[in-house]
């Protein structure tokens, strides 16, 4: 923490800082009340799944719809969780990227509209600083700088955390994301959707040595990721053993898939680590609520005496007390939005 956030932190030390966080970036209406950074009051999460399942993925007309339908229930009972009513509140931070562009659109609007009735200041949260951050709520020894892998359906970045808010991307995705790559091969072994968690529980019956999938690396940047290899040579395979009639055990594609992304997503994170010259690490994103993946990086960095950080599965996928988190040290930096807050669906981080 640099001296000028310890001086802000200060500044409000008398006075408790109560964000109202407030996400619908994709397919969860989320609103938590979190107090100075790192305590979550409350924490509502209304999620859309079993609207989407039938569709196989988010359906985005659909998705902008039901959050337009539970938004104002959703932020009425996290004031009422954490007890507390808008007068408490020190300012509303809101997802405004990146995602899909009408679901962020509801967050922003309704947090713009309660900002300018009552008064309360707004401030614009990016999603991945957000999940990035849910790991400040349960370690509250972590402080910047650590690297930090966040893995979603949208997004697989390597990242500096060189200071609260403040991110050096060194590594990307250049293809799908490992959330996306999770997703695909589960409708191809018929798994349905969500499948990151349908492969994350079926893997546990099957043997991950059963086949052997592509390790990619990417030649000219060593943390840079590609999933697409993986992706196709999963969907290749059933395929292969659908036209020859057959059969494959669900669970050892599951496994073996699995543990080909998680391989490539230790090897690089605990290479760029290493190499930064860092003694923290830190996990997030929906993909970081993985069990095989958590104790991969549990047990390599238990070896190499690294720090592990990563927030409880609930706090990985979309949740609104990330946002509330990443508020607090945006505020406490003077952040603020105008009226003119917009969704920014490709927003930088
Ligand atoms: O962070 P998130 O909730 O939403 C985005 O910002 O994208 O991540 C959703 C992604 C989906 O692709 C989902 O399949 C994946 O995270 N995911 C998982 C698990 N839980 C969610 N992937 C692997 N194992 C899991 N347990
Ligand atoms: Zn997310």
């Amino acid at each position: 923490m640099t001296g000028w956030e310890m001086e802000k932190l200060e500044q409000h030390k008398e006075k408790d800082v109560l964000i109202l966080g407030i996400e619908t970036s994709c397919d969860e209406t989320a609103a938590s009340v979190v107090k100075n950074g790192r305590k979550v009051l409350s924490n509502v999460i209304f999620t859309q799944i079993a609207l989407h399942t039938r569709y196989g993925g988010v359906v985005p007309e659909i998705a902008s719809r039901k959050h337009i339908e539970k938004i104002n229930q959703v932020i009425e009972e996290a004031l009422v969780q954490a007890d507390v009513t808008l007068g408490d509140i020190t300012a509303i931070a809101v997802t405004y990227g990146p995602g899909l562009v009408g679901a962020l659109l509801v967050g922003v609007a309704e947090a713009k509209a309660i900002s300018f009735a009552a008064g309360i200041p707004l401030v614009g949260v990016h999603h991945i600083s957000g999940h990035i951050s849910a790991n400040y709520i349960e370690h509250e020894e972590l402080e910047p700088p650590f690297v930090c892998l966040v893995a979603s359906g949208g997004h697989s970045h390597l990242v500096v955390v060189k200071d609260y808010g403040e991110y050096e991307i060194i590594g990307r995705t250049r293809d799908d994301a490992a959330g996306e790559a999770f997703d695909k091969v589960a409708r191809a072994i018929g798994l349905g959707y969500p499948g990151g968690p349908k492969i994350d529980k079926l893997s546990r019956e099957g043997n991950p040595e059963a086949i052997t999938f592509p390790r990619a690396r990417v030649a000219e940047s060593e943390y840079d990721f590609s999933f697409s290899g993986v992706k196709s040579a999963g969907l290749n395979y059933l395929n292969a053993c659908r036209m020859k009639g057959e059969h494959f055990s669900q669970a050892d594609v599951a496994a073996s898939f699995q543990k080909a992304v998680i391989d490539v997503l230790v090897e690089h994170s605990l290479h760029a680590v290493k190499a930064y010259g860092y003694d923290k690490f830190a996990i997030a994103g929906g993909v970081a609520s993985n069990a095989s993946l958590r104790e991969a990086f549990e047990r390599e960095c238990g070896k190499r005496r690294i720090m592990f950080y990563r927030p409880s599965p609930l706090l990985c996928t979309d949740n609104a007390a990330m946002i509330g988190t990443a508020g607090y040290y945006e505020y406490i930096r003077g952040v603020r939005s105008g009226y003119d807050l917009n969704a920014v669906p490709n927003l930088k981080l």
